[in-house]
């Protein structure tokens, strides 16, 4: 017999049969395969599957945003509860949720039911219960009006209003549908989106006019505001005709795209 029918595989289809049933998009054990020209690196993967994936994404949209992008920014901003913060063009509500967890010590991990070190050997369940249990206690609530967002599309409203629920205090997140240049006053807030940065708009309206009217809208209607906007159309910088106060790069899902903030006087 081959050496590699020795292994629990090939023994369990020797002794029952059949191959051992894996579930395909929720397995007990990752196991990642490497290789890099002649050399392969088995390593498991004590996590589980990515982190990124927080799990409160049940519905999307076109270009939404990667959940650690989204936390990057609100960890960029240095906003920690203290102001209202509204994200105009929430699209599937992913920094309306990255800001919640970080305002509400949401742990990242909160929706994973399992992780990969849970299968390891020296896996102590009571230890990781005990340590889960306190971190979740430290859950607090979200105060009324804090977080807020809108989109123009019908479609999008209802996916980030779905994707915060599934979140301990989503359900007091207020979105509504609108047009951003609709909205009468942004004042002493903080704002945070990411614009549209490709996808086809109304055919009357290119980008750079789009990013013009948000510019404008930021410097009318946002007064003691700071608005935090991530481009992943770079070029769209010198569009919205307002100084960044700073300009960090994000590089992203093959964008390397800019998050620039705003003082808005
Ligand atoms: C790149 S997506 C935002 C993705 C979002 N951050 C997420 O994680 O799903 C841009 C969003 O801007 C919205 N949008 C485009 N034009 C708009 C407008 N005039 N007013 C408000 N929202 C608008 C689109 O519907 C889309 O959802």
């Amino acid at each position: 017999m081959p050496e590699r029918c020795r292994s629990g595989f090939f023994q369990e289809k020797i002794k029952f049969g059949k191959r051992p049933n894996v579930d395909r998009i929720n397995p007990d054990v990752w196991l990642n395969l490497h290789i890099e020209n002649t050399r392969a690196t088995i390593s498991f993967d004590t996590s589980g599957g990515s982190l990124h994936r927080r799990g409160y994404r049940r519905e999307s949209v076109e270009a939404p945003m990667q959940e650690t992008l989204a936390a990057a920014m609100v960890a960029l901003s240095g906003w920690k509860g203290e102001k209202p913060l509204y994200d105009p063009m929430c699209g599937s509500g992913t920094l309306l949720c990255e800001a919640l967890m970080k305002t509400c010590r949401i742990p990242a991990g909160f929706l994973k039911k399992n992780f990969g070190f849970c299968f390891l050997p020296d896996f102590n369940k009571g230890l990781w219960e005990s340590i889960k249990k306190k971190a979740d206690e430290k859950i607090s609530p979200l105060p009324p009006e804090l977080i807020a967002g809108s989109d123009i599309e019908r479609m999008a409203v209802k996916a980030a209003k779905t994707n915060c629920r599934i979140l301990p205090g989503g359900e007091m997140i207020k979105i509504c549908r609108t047009d951003f240049k609709d909205i009468s006053n942004l004042e002493n807030s903080v704002i945070m989106c990411n614009p549209p940065y490709g996808i086809r708009l109304k055919k009357e309206e290119d980008l750079g006019e789009f990013y013009k009217n948000f510019g404008d809208f930021l410097k009318q209607r946002c007064k003691g505001s700071q608005a935090y906007i991530y481009f992943g159309n770079r070029e769209m910088l010198k569009k919205i005709g307002l100084k960044p106060a700073w300009k960090k790069p994000i590089r992203n899902a093959g964008l390397d795209g800019r998050v620039a903030k705003y003082e808005l006087y």
